[in-house]
Protein backbone atom coordinates (compact mmCIF):
# COMPACT_ATOMS: atom_id res chain seq x y z
CA UNK A 1 0.00 0.00 0.00
CA UNK A 2 1.26 3.34 -0.98
CA UNK A 3 1.39 6.28 1.46
CA UNK A 4 0.10 9.99 0.88
CA UNK A 5 2.12 12.90 3.40
CA UNK A 6 0.10 16.25 3.69
CA UNK A 7 0.56 18.45 5.34
CA UNK A 8 -1.92 21.45 5.97
CA UNK A 9 -4.59 18.65 5.29
CA UNK A 10 -7.74 20.43 7.94
CA UNK A 11 -8.88 22.72 5.27
CA UNK A 12 -9.08 23.19 1.74
CA UNK A 13 -6.33 21.76 -0.76
CA UNK A 14 -4.85 20.02 1.77
CA UNK A 15 -7.93 17.88 3.11
CA UNK A 16 -9.07 17.62 -0.59
CA UNK A 17 -5.53 15.88 -1.97
CA UNK A 18 -6.05 13.89 1.09
CA UNK A 19 -9.71 12.71 -0.01
CA UNK A 20 -8.17 11.65 -3.45
CA UNK A 21 -5.57 9.91 -2.16
CA UNK A 22 -7.84 8.05 -0.21
CA UNK A 23 -9.88 7.15 -3.03
CA UNK A 24 -6.97 5.86 -4.64
CA UNK A 25 -6.12 3.60 -2.25
CA UNK A 26 -3.20 5.40 -0.07
CA UNK A 27 -2.38 5.09 3.45
CA UNK A 28 -2.55 8.80 4.77
CA UNK A 29 0.07 10.53 7.07
CA UNK A 30 -1.93 14.00 7.70
CA UNK A 31 -0.50 17.34 9.83
CA UNK A 32 -2.28 20.39 11.26
CA UNK A 33 -2.39 22.76 14.31
CA UNK A 34 -6.35 21.54 14.86
CA UNK A 35 -6.52 18.66 16.76
CA UNK A 36 -10.10 18.25 16.34
CA UNK A 37 -10.47 18.08 12.67
CA UNK A 38 -7.47 15.62 12.70
CA UNK A 39 -9.71 13.83 14.91
CA UNK A 40 -12.49 13.63 12.52
CA UNK A 41 -10.56 12.79 9.48
CA UNK A 42 -8.87 9.69 11.34
CA UNK A 43 -12.77 8.86 12.32
CA UNK A 44 -13.54 9.25 8.32
CA UNK A 45 -10.27 7.09 6.86
CA UNK A 46 -9.85 4.57 9.69
CA UNK A 47 -7.11 2.70 10.74
CA UNK A 48 -5.57 3.63 7.44
CA UNK A 49 -4.53 7.35 8.66
CA UNK A 50 -2.26 8.50 10.81
CA UNK A 51 -2.73 12.24 11.93
CA UNK A 52 0.10 14.21 13.79
CA UNK A 53 -0.90 17.43 15.24
CA UNK A 54 2.55 20.16 14.98
CA UNK A 55 2.49 23.71 14.72
CA UNK A 56 5.04 24.37 11.43
CA UNK A 57 5.72 28.03 12.45
CA UNK A 58 8.15 25.86 15.19
CA UNK A 59 11.41 24.97 13.82
CA UNK A 60 11.81 22.54 16.26
CA UNK A 61 8.54 20.84 15.62
CA UNK A 62 8.91 20.79 11.93
CA UNK A 63 12.31 18.62 12.61
CA UNK A 64 9.87 16.66 15.20
CA UNK A 65 8.30 15.41 12.30
CA UNK A 66 10.87 14.62 10.07
CA UNK A 67 11.46 12.33 13.06
CA UNK A 68 8.11 11.26 13.60
CA UNK A 69 7.76 9.41 10.09
CA UNK A 70 11.36 8.56 9.83
CA UNK A 71 10.56 5.27 9.64
CA UNK A 72 7.59 5.22 7.07
CA UNK A 73 7.83 4.60 3.87
CA UNK A 74 6.62 7.88 2.19
CA UNK A 75 5.32 7.47 -1.45
CA UNK A 76 3.77 11.16 -2.46
CA UNK A 77 4.84 14.08 -0.08
CA UNK A 78 2.44 17.36 -0.51
CA UNK A 79 3.81 19.95 1.29
CA UNK A 80 1.13 22.56 1.46
CA UNK A 81 0.78 23.98 5.61
CA UNK A 82 0.54 27.73 4.63
CA UNK A 83 -1.05 30.86 4.35
CA UNK A 84 -1.40 34.76 3.63
CA UNK A 85 -1.77 38.14 4.87
CA UNK A 86 -2.97 41.80 3.04
CA UNK A 87 -2.50 45.01 3.84
CA UNK A 88 0.11 47.56 3.47
CA UNK A 89 3.56 46.77 4.57
CA UNK A 90 3.90 49.69 6.59
CA UNK A 91 1.01 48.36 8.36
CA UNK A 92 1.00 44.90 8.18
CA UNK A 93 1.67 42.97 11.54
CA UNK A 94 5.45 42.14 11.70
CA UNK A 95 4.77 38.58 14.07
CA UNK A 96 2.45 37.36 11.27
CA UNK A 97 4.84 37.94 8.53
CA UNK A 98 7.81 36.28 10.39
CA UNK A 99 5.49 33.64 11.25
CA UNK A 100 4.11 33.91 7.77
CA UNK A 101 7.62 33.19 6.42
CA UNK A 102 8.33 30.36 8.99
CA UNK A 103 5.30 28.27 7.19
CA UNK A 104 5.28 28.88 3.88
CA UNK A 105 9.27 29.20 3.83
CA UNK A 106 11.72 28.03 6.41
CA UNK A 107 8.51 24.73 7.43
CA UNK A 108 8.47 24.36 3.61
CA UNK A 109 12.35 23.77 2.91
CA UNK A 110 12.73 21.68 5.90
CA UNK A 111 10.31 19.19 5.02
CA UNK A 112 11.12 19.34 1.12
CA UNK A 113 14.62 18.70 2.21
CA UNK A 114 14.35 15.79 4.89
CA UNK A 115 11.98 14.20 2.42
CA UNK A 116 13.71 14.37 -0.74
CA UNK A 117 16.38 13.00 1.17
CA UNK A 118 14.34 10.04 2.20
CA UNK A 119 12.74 9.62 -1.24
CA UNK A 120 16.49 9.63 -3.10
CA UNK A 121 17.44 6.72 -0.82
CA UNK A 122 14.32 4.95 -1.97
CA UNK A 123 15.06 5.69 -5.71
CA UNK A 124 11.39 6.75 -5.66
CA UNK A 125 8.82 9.02 -4.75
CA UNK A 126 7.09 12.71 -5.79
CA UNK A 127 7.03 15.64 -3.81
CA UNK A 128 4.74 18.63 -4.27
CA UNK A 129 5.64 22.11 -2.67
CA UNK A 130 2.44 24.23 -2.89
CA UNK A 131 3.05 27.86 -3.94
CA UNK A 132 0.78 29.89 -5.88
CA UNK A 133 0.36 32.03 -8.55
CA UNK A 134 1.96 34.97 -6.66
CA UNK A 135 5.25 32.76 -6.78
CA UNK A 136 5.00 33.36 -10.96
CA UNK A 137 4.82 37.39 -10.77
CA UNK A 138 7.96 40.09 -10.03
CA UNK A 139 6.27 40.91 -6.67
CA UNK A 140 2.28 41.58 -4.75
CA UNK A 141 2.13 45.13 -3.14
CA UNK A 142 -0.33 45.10 -0.64
CA UNK A 143 0.77 41.06 -0.04
CA UNK A 144 4.09 41.31 -0.63
CA UNK A 145 5.65 39.13 2.16
CA UNK A 146 3.19 36.26 0.90
CA UNK A 147 4.06 37.03 -2.94
CA UNK A 148 7.55 37.12 -1.85
CA UNK A 149 7.47 33.96 0.38
CA UNK A 150 5.80 31.80 -2.42
CA UNK A 151 8.55 33.25 -4.85
CA UNK A 152 10.72 31.26 -2.35
CA UNK A 153 8.84 28.18 -3.32
CA UNK A 154 9.13 28.28 -6.85
CA UNK A 155 12.49 28.97 -7.14
CA UNK A 156 13.35 26.22 -4.88
CA UNK A 157 11.80 24.13 -6.66
CA UNK A 158 12.95 24.49 -10.31
CA UNK A 159 16.20 24.63 -8.86
CA UNK A 160 16.21 21.04 -6.91
CA UNK A 161 14.15 19.70 -10.56
CA UNK A 162 16.85 20.60 -12.52
CA UNK A 163 19.44 18.67 -9.94
CA UNK A 164 17.44 15.70 -9.53
CA UNK A 165 17.29 15.54 -13.58
CA UNK A 166 20.90 16.34 -13.75
CA UNK A 167 21.52 13.11 -11.65
CA UNK A 168 18.90 10.95 -13.12
CA UNK A 169 17.01 10.17 -10.03
CA UNK A 170 13.67 9.01 -10.43
CA UNK A 171 12.48 11.34 -7.76
CA UNK A 172 10.09 14.18 -9.41
CA UNK A 173 9.41 17.34 -7.69
CA UNK A 174 6.81 20.19 -8.71
CA UNK A 175 5.13 22.90 -7.41
CA UNK A 176 1.34 23.57 -8.00
CA UNK A 177 1.02 27.77 -8.83
CA UNK A 178 -2.83 27.79 -8.16
CA UNK A 179 -5.23 31.56 -8.62
CA UNK A 180 -7.77 32.16 -6.19
CA UNK A 181 -9.01 28.77 -4.33
CA UNK A 182 -12.31 28.75 -2.58
CA UNK A 183 -10.68 27.60 0.97
CA UNK A 184 -10.51 29.23 4.31
CA UNK A 185 -7.27 31.09 2.60
CA UNK A 186 -9.63 34.30 2.40
CA UNK A 187 -10.32 34.17 5.97
CA UNK A 188 -6.73 33.41 7.46
CA UNK A 189 -5.16 36.53 5.21
CA UNK A 190 -8.55 38.39 6.24
CA UNK A 191 -9.18 39.12 2.79
CA UNK A 192 -11.84 39.51 -0.31
CA UNK A 193 -10.81 38.19 -4.08
CA UNK A 194 -10.99 40.40 -6.26
CA UNK A 195 -10.72 37.23 -9.14
CA UNK A 196 -13.49 34.37 -8.97
CA UNK A 197 -12.02 30.95 -7.32
CA UNK A 198 -11.95 27.97 -8.31
CA UNK A 199 -13.08 24.93 -6.33
CA UNK A 200 -10.72 22.78 -4.00
CA UNK A 201 -11.72 20.25 -5.85
CA UNK A 202 -10.97 21.39 -9.61
CA UNK A 203 -7.49 22.65 -8.11
CA UNK A 204 -6.56 19.01 -6.77
CA UNK A 205 -8.00 17.46 -9.88
CA UNK A 206 -5.92 19.54 -12.69
CA UNK A 207 -2.85 19.24 -9.98
CA UNK A 208 -3.22 15.61 -9.87
CA UNK A 209 -3.20 15.15 -14.10
CA UNK A 210 0.00 17.75 -13.72
CA UNK A 211 1.81 15.45 -11.64
CA UNK A 212 1.11 12.83 -13.91
CA UNK A 213 2.14 14.54 -16.87
CA UNK A 214 5.53 15.21 -14.77
CA UNK A 215 5.44 18.53 -14.85
CA UNK A 216 7.45 20.87 -12.86
CA UNK A 217 5.15 24.02 -12.53
CA UNK A 218 1.36 22.89 -12.41
CA UNK A 219 -0.87 26.12 -12.87
CA UNK A 220 -4.88 25.67 -12.35
CA UNK A 221 -6.82 26.93 -14.84
CA UNK A 222 -6.95 27.38 -18.70
CA UNK A 223 -6.92 31.26 -17.74
CA UNK A 224 -3.90 31.33 -15.08
CA UNK A 225 -2.10 29.62 -17.43
CA UNK A 226 -2.38 32.14 -19.98
CA UNK A 227 -2.29 35.39 -17.66
CA UNK A 228 1.48 34.07 -16.22
CA UNK A 229 2.28 33.32 -19.97
CA UNK A 230 1.38 37.03 -21.45
CA UNK A 231 3.30 38.12 -18.10
CA UNK A 232 6.53 37.42 -19.33
CA UNK A 233 6.03 40.04 -22.20
CA UNK A 234 4.59 43.07 -20.05
CA UNK A 235 6.71 45.81 -18.77
CA UNK A 236 7.75 44.40 -14.81
CA UNK A 237 7.04 47.88 -13.55
CA UNK A 238 3.50 47.74 -15.57
CA UNK A 239 2.66 44.31 -14.23
CA UNK A 240 3.53 45.33 -10.56
CA UNK A 241 1.35 48.11 -10.42
CA UNK A 242 -1.89 46.01 -11.99
CA UNK A 243 -0.90 43.21 -9.37
CA UNK A 244 -1.23 45.65 -6.83
CA UNK A 245 -4.48 47.24 -8.01
CA UNK A 246 -5.66 43.57 -7.94
CA UNK A 247 -4.39 43.20 -4.42
CA UNK A 248 -5.51 46.46 -3.11
CA UNK A 249 -8.83 45.96 -4.44
CA UNK A 250 -9.21 42.40 -1.93
CA UNK A 251 -8.46 44.68 1.02
CA UNK A 252 -10.71 47.48 0.17
CA UNK A 253 -13.83 45.23 0.43
N1 LIG B 1 -6.72 29.37 -1.42
C1 LIG B 1 -6.02 30.00 -2.33
O1 LIG B 1 -6.51 30.90 -3.02
C2 LIG B 1 -4.59 29.60 -2.58
C3 LIG B 1 -4.01 29.99 -3.81
C4 LIG B 1 -2.69 29.66 -4.06
C5 LIG B 1 -1.98 28.93 -3.13
N2 LIG B 1 -2.56 28.56 -1.94
C6 LIG B 1 -1.74 27.81 -0.97
O2 LIG B 1 -2.36 26.56 -0.72
C7 LIG B 1 -1.94 26.08 0.56
C8 LIG B 1 -3.17 25.59 1.32
O3 LIG B 1 -4.01 26.71 1.56
P1 LIG B 1 -5.60 26.61 1.50
O4 LIG B 1 -6.06 27.55 0.45
O5 LIG B 1 -6.04 25.23 1.47
O6 LIG B 1 -5.96 27.35 2.89
P2 LIG B 1 -6.62 26.79 4.24
O7 LIG B 1 -7.97 26.21 3.94
O8 LIG B 1 -6.55 27.94 5.18
O9 LIG B 1 -5.64 25.61 4.71
C9 LIG B 1 -4.36 25.87 5.22
C10 LIG B 1 -3.82 24.64 5.91
O10 LIG B 1 -2.49 24.95 6.41
C11 LIG B 1 -2.42 24.58 7.78
N3 LIG B 1 -1.55 25.48 8.52
C12 LIG B 1 -1.55 26.83 8.52
N4 LIG B 1 -0.67 27.30 9.41
C13 LIG B 1 -0.08 26.22 9.99
C14 LIG B 1 0.89 26.05 11.00
N5 LIG B 1 1.46 27.10 11.65
N6 LIG B 1 1.26 24.80 11.35
C15 LIG B 1 0.68 23.73 10.76
N7 LIG B 1 -0.25 23.81 9.80
C16 LIG B 1 -0.63 25.06 9.42
C17 LIG B 1 -3.86 24.67 8.29
O11 LIG B 1 -4.04 23.75 9.37
P3 LIG B 1 -4.33 24.18 10.90
O12 LIG B 1 -5.03 25.50 10.87
O13 LIG B 1 -5.13 23.05 11.44
O14 LIG B 1 -2.97 24.26 11.49
C18 LIG B 1 -4.67 24.21 7.09
O15 LIG B 1 -4.82 22.81 7.09
C19 LIG B 1 -1.20 27.23 1.23
O16 LIG B 1 0.20 27.00 1.12
C20 LIG B 1 -1.61 28.44 0.40
O17 LIG B 1 -0.64 29.46 0.42
C21 LIG B 1 -3.86 28.88 -1.66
Amino acid sequence: MKTAFITGATSGIGKEFAAKFAAQGYRLILTGRRADRLRQLQEQYGPECRAIVTDLSDESQCKKLLRDVADERIDVFINNAGFGAAGSFLETSLDKEISMVKVNDIAMHILFKGILRKMYRQGNGSILNVASSAGLFPAGPYMATYYASKAYVTSLTRAVARELKDRGSRVYVACLCPGPVNTEFNDVADVTFALKGISAEQCVAECLDGMKKKKTVIIPTGQMKLALFFQRFAPQDLLIRMVGRQQKKKIQR
